[in-house]
Order: structure tokens, then C-alpha cells, then sequence
């Protein structure tokens, strides 16, 4: 998911924008599943949301880091700093997915889970909103 896209503002803030309301969707999704003590199907939910992170947002997050925020960033240090920053909110969602990777085949699709699961979406909107404002110069809200 490289390319031109990343480049843009207006088609950067709809993949953004795309992948965090189906991330919202599916998540709450799996957790009407839990509540109505689904286990089977909350299980296979989980085990789909838990991919919907690593495919688009993690795989976003890999693309950037492939060039993109050296490009963006260039010769200036504000800019070189934002990046390191950014780069951590990704760490960040990365150690979080890993740990539902861990947490996931033992309890299956628990309340702790869930934690981990909403943690993800607060984190990327937040490093979402600051990388547009940050990269794009966007003074949003
Ligand atoms: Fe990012
Ligand atoms: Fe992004």
C-alpha cells in the first residue's frame, strides 16, 4: 500500500479514515458476539479483526516506513523528530497486536482481549490525527 497515495493528503486521510471504521465496526461487531455468548463465532470474529489489523493497518504503517516519512521528512529536524515519534505510535500498535497474538489462543476472544482490541483503535486515531497535522501541516479541529 505504497505509492502515490501515501504522497497526497486527501487519499492518505481516506485510507486512514477507511481502515479505523472498519477496524470500529468489526470490533464491536465481536463484541455483541461475546455478550450474546457466541464463543465459536466470537472466536473466528477475533481472529478476523485481529488480521484486519495486520493487513491494514500494520501493512500502512510498514509502507510508511519504507520511505515515505524519509521522504516527507527530509534535511528538516522538526520533522525528522516527528517521524521518530511516529514510528513509536507504530511500535506501539505492533507490541499491542503481538500481544493479542499471545493472548488470543489461550482465553479467546475475552474481556482482556477486548482491552487490547479498543486500546488499538484510540492509539491509531490519535497517531493518525498527529501524522496529518504533523506531515501535512493539518491544524485540524
Ligand atoms: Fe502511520
Ligand atoms: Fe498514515
Amino acid at each position: 500500500m505504497g505509492g502515490p497515495a501515501l504522497r497526497q493528503h486527501h487519499a492518505h486521510h481516506a485510507i486512514h479514515e477507511g481502515a479505523l471504521s472498519g477496524a470500529i465496526d468489526k470490533t464491536e461487531e465481536l463484541e455483541i458476539l461475546i455478550q450474546e455468548g457466541k464463543s465459536a463465532e466470537a472466536r473466528l470474529a477475533a481472529d478476523q479483526l485481529l488480521g484486519y489489523w495486520v493487513t491494514r493497518v500494520l501493512s500502512h504503517a510498514d509502507a510508511e516506513e519504507e520511505g515515505f516519512y524519509e521522504e516527507m521528512a527530509g534535511e528538516n529536524p522538526d520533522l525528522r523528530l516527528a517521524v521518530v515519534k511516529l514510528t513509536r505510535d507504530h511500535d506501539i500498535l505492533r507490541m499491542i497486536v503481538a500481544d493479542i497474538v499471545n493472548e488470543l489462543p489461550k482465553d479467546g476472544p475475552a474481556p482482556d482481549v477486548m482491552r487490547l482490541f479498543y486500546s488499538l483503535i484510540t492509539i491509531n486515531a490519535i497517531h493518525s490525527r498527529e501524522e496529518e497535522r504533523l506531515l501535512f501541516g493539518e491544524h485540524s479541529e
